[in-house]
């Protein structure tokens, strides 16, 4: 045991460190410069509040008589912990402090709703800071940190006058990272005459921001049962190891394997902090049943069991952590109850060859059960990658049997679901239904089994179109950014690249630039008619308020950006192996690339009518695969290679240039 954990130590803190290159990107990231933020604007100012516009160059301000407000403007999603002076107060002086996300949600009486939904949106109130005020120099309690928010009202609760200065925020959030902008990786669209180029960038940075807010301590979870009302807390465990990535800033602050599957590749392309991903997975096998496999699909203190997608969602997670870190000894430590939580699955499948879902819990979508073609997809990454993982541990006996299982799955999968008449998969054996959720996973895990079927799929998502996203039939009226992250990577792999840029316009266009969202992180979920709103399987009582404005899950695009336009990823752990298929999507020049402990992977390309040019940049010893997006004759390194667009290239620099003939 010991020797295990000094190899992962000395394995895991030897990488050869490569923060990325700065640049015009750099103004793109929204990760504050220091740890200690303050408010930048006004937002609203009521009853008799003096010299207001001192709170944001640090001089004093004063509210007097019961009700008087001033609302402050963080610029963008922050979370944390709020400080300010009292430089004047009388003995019967108070005041209250109230957060919100949305601006549609200021309220001098309540924040927000975070600790419960609940549709008179008054659960999470204030909080207060009762007279008589003994403090100079005032920090919210720890248990009240408050995780996400963008406006902060702060509100006098007396007839008395109180005056204040030095309001701040000490962020929570990344609590083992000093510098929030140091990043490992970037993305950068440098064609700027593109209508897309500002706003790819843009979105980069913002999923790439959006998980580090959901970055937390494990101490910082969300109380469960539920502060009593009026209030919140924030000081559950969430998890064995610190620190985590949750779900959710301002809520829920729990382990959820289906986010992290979006919230790992994210890290992966942006911090390289995949850590975190590690204690989330850690936690939820910490709870695995020994006797069934069964695991929890969140983590404490909610453990909620029952949901077959995020059993399988976990161990895609772990092929995931693997594949970026290439830590092979957690993973042999944690093999026996990865492969007894993959038998747990395995165990479902009954002599139609299909798995038979009975726990229904999933991401919010309607309809889970039986014969289920969304699950049945991800127990089919499961498995594809459950070999990977066997062979990385030498373990070829049991990789093979799970190669065939998946292949035998791969064709029952399409003779029970696949309908050729819609040309889309059906959501169960039954059904009329045709799921945004299996058939963009089917996609891209590769189930489908010819190009034109990929692509019509493609054709058929976009029925479910609107001026906001993409709506999820599986789940009315509701569009939902992590089933839309899978449609977007769904148009990628299936070669419809101006399908992606529409999609990537319409649904994350719409997140980063409504006024009734934070313009800054990621929005949990929408109504088909952009209103803020999440529809939960249990109807339509999840109140508006309780929405979250900051969710991993919906960083989708980060990785997709950086694997499918710039084209870079890696096949096999730290990218010993990589490849390099650029998606230009009518841009004319992008770049960008991160590092792993091998060291910096990097790519830059230009295109035009005429050349395709690109340069890649990999650590000498690896060796990957190069797809080109244009037919001609190839040039690498200046030596003419031929007409061929598959490329083999060992580590190292390299410049590629395609003259189309
Ligand atoms: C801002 O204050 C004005 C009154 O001063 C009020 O009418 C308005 O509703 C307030 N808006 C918000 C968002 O608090
Ligand atoms: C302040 O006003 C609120 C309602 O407007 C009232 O409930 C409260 O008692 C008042 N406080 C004081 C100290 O007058
Ligand atoms: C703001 O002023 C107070 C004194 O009034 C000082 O203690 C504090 O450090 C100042 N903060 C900043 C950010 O300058
Ligand atoms: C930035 O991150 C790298 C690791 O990727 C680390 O070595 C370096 O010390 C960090 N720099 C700062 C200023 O935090
Ligand atoms: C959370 O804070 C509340 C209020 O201070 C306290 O009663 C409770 O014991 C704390 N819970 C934990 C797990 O520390
Ligand atoms: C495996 O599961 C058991 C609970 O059944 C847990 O106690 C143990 O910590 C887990 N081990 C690993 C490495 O996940
Ligand atoms: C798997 O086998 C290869 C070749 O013998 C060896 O280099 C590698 O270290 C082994 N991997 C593990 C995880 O044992
Ligand atoms: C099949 O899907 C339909 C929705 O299209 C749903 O009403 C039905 O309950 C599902 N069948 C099963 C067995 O879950
Ligand atoms: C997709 O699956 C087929 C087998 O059904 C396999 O031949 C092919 O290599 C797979 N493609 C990828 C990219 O894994
Ligand atoms: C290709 O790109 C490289 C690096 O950006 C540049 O130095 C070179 O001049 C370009 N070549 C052509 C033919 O455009
Ligand atoms: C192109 O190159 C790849 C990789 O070297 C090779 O597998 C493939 O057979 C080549 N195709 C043609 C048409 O030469
Ligand atoms: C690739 O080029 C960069 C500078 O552009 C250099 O720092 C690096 O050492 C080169 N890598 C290799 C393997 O030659």
């Amino acid at each position: 045991m010991f020797l295990g954990a000094l190899f992962r130590l000395l394995l895991l803190s030897t990488p050869i460190i490569c923060a990325a290159p700065s640049g015009p990107w750099d103004q793109f990231n929204l990760a504050p410069g220091s740890r200690i933020v303050h408010p930048k604007a006004i937002h609203n100012l009521s009853g008799t509040v003096e010299n207001a516009i001192n709170l944001l160059a640090n001089g004093s301000a004063t509210l007097s008589g019961n009700g008087s407000y001033v609302t402050l403007d963080f610029g963008q999603e922050v979370g944390g912990f709020i400080s300010l002076n009292f430089d004047e107060v009388t003995p019967r002086s108070s005041i209250a402090l109230s957060f919100t996300e949305s601006p549609l949600f200021i309220s001098p009486l309540t924040s927000d709703d975070s600790a419960v939904q609940d549709a008179n949106m008054s659960y999470d109130g204030v909080l207060p800071i009762t007279a008589p005020i003994e403090t100079t120099f005032y920090t919210m309690p720890s248990y009240r940190l408050r995780g996400g928010f963008r406006y902060l009202t702060l509100v006098s609760t007396s007839e008395s006058y109180v005056t204040i200065s030095n309001v701040s925020c000490a962020i929570s959030f990344m609590p083992h990272v000093e510098d929030l902008r140091n990043y490992t990786g970037y993305f950068y669209v440098s064609d700027t005459e593109s209508e897309y180029a500002d706003f790819l960038t843009r979105l980069w940075y913002s999923g790439a921001y959006t998980v580090q807010t959901v970055t937390i301590a494990a101490d910082t979870g969300r109380k469960d049962p539920p502060a009593p009302s009026p209030g919140w807390y924030n000081n559950a465990t969430a998890a064995t190891a610190s620190p985590v990535v949750v779900d959710g800033a301002k809520r829920g602050r729990a382990v959820w394997s289906a986010d992290m599957h979006v919230a790992v590749a994210t890290e992966f392309v942006s911090t390289n902090d995949i850590i975190p991903s590690r204690n989330a997975l850690s936690t939820l096998f910490s709870e695995l049943n020994q006797e069934t496999g069964q695991m929890p699909y969140s983590g404490p203190p909610l453990s909620e069991q029952g949901s077959d997608t995020y059993q399988a969602w976990t161990l895609i997670g772990t092929y995931d952590y693997v594949l970026y870190s290439g830590d092979l000894t957690w993973l042999e430590s944690t093999w026996s109850n990865y492969t007894k939580a993959l038998q747990f699955l395995a165990n479902k499948v009954d002599s139609t060859g299909l798995l038979y879902v009975t726990g229904t819990g999933d991401w919010g979508r309607l309809y889970q059960g039986g014969y289920n073609s969304e699950a049945n997809a991800i127990y089919y990454k499961a498995l594809t990658n459950s070999a990977d993982l066997a062979n990385w541990l030498n373990y070829t006996t049991l990789a093979a049997e799970y190669a065939t299982n998946a292949l035998a799955l791969k064709t029952r999968f399409n003779d029970a679901f696949w309908s050729d008449s819609k040309g889309m998969y059906r959501d169960n054996l039954t059904s009329t239904l045709y799921p945004q959720d299996a058939n963009s996973l089917a996609v891209i895990f590769n189930l489908t089994t010819s190009m034109e079927q990929a692509s019509s799929i493609s054709e058929g998502l976009t029925r479910h179109w609107n001026e906001y996203g993409s709506v999820a039939p599986e789940l009315p009226d509701t569009i939902a950014p992590f089933i839309g992250g899978f449609e977007l990577a769904a148009h990628f792999v299936s070669g419809n690249d101006a399908r992606a840029m529409e999609l990537l316009r319409l649904e994350w266009g719409y997140m980063l630039n409504t006024s009734i969202s934070v313009q800054s992180t990621l929005l949990e979920g929408y109504t088909s008619n952009g209103s803020l709103y999440f529809r939960s399987t249990d109807g339509y009582d999840y109140d508006a308020s309780f929405t979250s404005h900051s969710h991993g899950w919906s960083s989708g695009p980060t990785a997709s950006l950086t694997f499918y336009v710039l084209g870079l990823t890696v096949t096999s752990p730290q990218g010993e192996t990589w490849s390099v298929a650029p998606h230009t999507s009518g841009l004319s020049s992008v770049q960008g690339g991160f590092e792993t402990p091998l060291g910096w992977f990097g790519v830059e390309w230009s295109s035009d009518d005429d050349t395709f040019n690109m340069t890649i940049s990999t650590p000498e010893g690896t060796n990957g695969v190069v797809f080109l997006p244009t037919d001609g004759a190839v040039l690498i390194d200046g030596s003419e290679y031929g007409d061929n667009s598959t490329l083999l290239l060992d580590g190292g620099n390299h410049t590629i240039l395609v003259q189309s003939r």
